[in-house]
């Protein structure tokens, strides 16, 4: 039976139903990083031999690249959380716009695509609602190490010149710490000749998953993790197994789950030393956080406000910002949490208002006097992690609240709803 909000926007679409006042206890696992798993997929094609990922989440990005890669002739076998790549039968250089259209992680394919074939032409990535995102670091870093680079009609056309269609080490500094940038240069650079160094690296612990699989698969690079990348590029790279890193993003979203329902819960399969910053939040918050050595138990207390700045790793990350705000607003006083990575990451706080929220925005910085209790309401996430905080202000709000934005959700968290009810919570998936 539709309730009163959907009748009334007279359109019906999937959404969660959250009961509110949550008290959760237990344990819940973390599945593997969908950040890694989207670029270690991409990588396989940088091997004529058999990529075997395990602790691969089962989410809608991981399908969508899934399909990129096998409109490129990439033979793609999948099994529960692992699933088996192999590229020797290449024979695409173009992902089509179709399916690279709303996957910005398509975009990775262009480095690998270039080091292995010489030539790659991908769509641009385009912006997303919380910002423009742009591509200027990974174009930059292809035109360093030697490819023709070209943007027209909305296409990133590039090409290693000379017949040895090889492309050659360099010395890069980045502008900014990009993620992808990094990502996209590493793989290039992997099979070129010579020597690159990436200055400014980002060294976000995805960044350091490429890098350890890359080597896994024959590949010479030091320094992943760290500020300076170095490569040596080799002739050839083999097949390999290898498990993706636990989602750092996930296991915060669970540890935030608990702060805000004020429950103790244990988090499985995390490597805690990824969530550091997040952590410091926490207990700063009131929480108290046992640590052992791949799960992180929090046991919160009174909840304080606290202030928060996103950063590059291993900074506070914007992934986990909105989430954070829906505890924030149910904390004792005042807290300023502050934007620094993306320009657009505010639209969490309409929603939250909804609920009660008392949070005023400025610029991108946005100041919260926390309130004893948010009430529910029918809200919509406007992307990904938007939607899980509005997920997880529905668990701590008195009465059932009605979630929409589930296309976003199911992007990047593999069944959000069973995990958190199976500690405890009570929410109900409709179509
Ligand atoms: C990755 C993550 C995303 C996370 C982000 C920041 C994946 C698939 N996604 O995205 O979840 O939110 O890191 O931790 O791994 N920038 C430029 N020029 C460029 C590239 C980036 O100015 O050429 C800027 C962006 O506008 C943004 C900042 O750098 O402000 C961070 O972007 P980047 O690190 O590139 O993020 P992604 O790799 O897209």
């Amino acid at each position: 039976m539709p309730n009163a909000a959907t009748i009334s926007k007279g359109i019906l679409k999937p959404h969660f139903e959250i009961k509110g006042l949550s008290n959760l206890s237990g344990d819940v696992e973390v599945s593997g990083a969908k950040n890694s798993a989207l670029v270690l997929m991409t990588a396989s094609l940088l091997t004529e031999e058999v990529i075997s990922l395990n602790n691969v989440p089962e989410l809608t990005d991981i399908k969508g690249m899934g399909e990129i890669l096998l409109a490129m002739g990439v033979e793609l076998r999948q099994s529960p959380s692992s699933l088996e790549l192999c590229a020797k039968n290449l024979k695409n250089s173009e992902p089509p716009y179709e399916l690279v259209n709303g996957l910005r992680a398509s975009f990775f394919c262009i480095g690998p695509l270039l080091g292995k074939l010489g030539q790659a032409k991908i769509p641009l990535p385009g912006g997303c609602r919380i910002g423009a995102r742009p591509v200027i670091e990974h174009i930059k870093g292809l035109k360093a190490l030697g490819a023709i680079v070209t943007v027209e009609h909305g296409v990133v056309s590039a090409s290693v010149p000379g017949t040895a269609k090889k492309l050659r080490g360099s010395a890069i500094v980045l502008d900014c710490p990009s993620v992808g940038a990094t990502e996209t240069i590493l793989m290039a650079a992997v099979l070129a000749s010579g020597k690159t160094t990436i200055e400014n690296a980002a060294q976000e612990p995805e960044v350091q998953d490429l890098a350890n699989m890359l080597n896994k698969m024959g590949a010479s690079i030091s320094g992943a993790g760290g500020p300076t990348i170095t490569i040596n590029g080799v002739e050839k790279l083999n097949g390999c197994s290898y498990n993706v890193i636990p989602d750092r993003i996930e296991a915060g979203t669970f540890l935030i789950a608990a702060a805000i329902t004020r429950s103790t819960l244990r988090i499985k399969s995390v490597f805690p030393d990824h969530l550091s910053s997040v952590l410091q939040k926490l207990r700063d918050c009131g929480c108290a956080i046992e640590i052992d050595e791949d799960s992180i138990t929090i046991i919160p207390g009174d909840i304080n406000g606290v202030d928060i700045t996103t950063q590059p790793f291993p900074g506070f990350p914007t992934d986990l910002q909105a989430p954070f705000m829906a505890l924030l607003a149910t904390a004792k006083g005042t807290s300023v949490v502050t934007e620094k990575i993306y320009e657009n990451r505010m639209q969490h706080v309409a929603e939250l208002q909804r609920m009660g929220a008392s949070i005023r925005v400025q610029g991108n910085s946005a100041v919260i006097e926390g309130i004893p209790q948010l009430s529910a309401a029918p809200v919509t996430g406007g992307d990904l992690r938007s939607t899980a905080a509005m997920v997880l202000a529905g668990l701590a709000a008195k009465g059932t609240s009605k979630v929409e934005g589930l296309n976003h959700l199911d992007r990047g968290y593999a069944e959000l709803e069973v995990k958190l009810n199976s500690v405890g919570g009570q929410i109900q998936r409709l179509p």
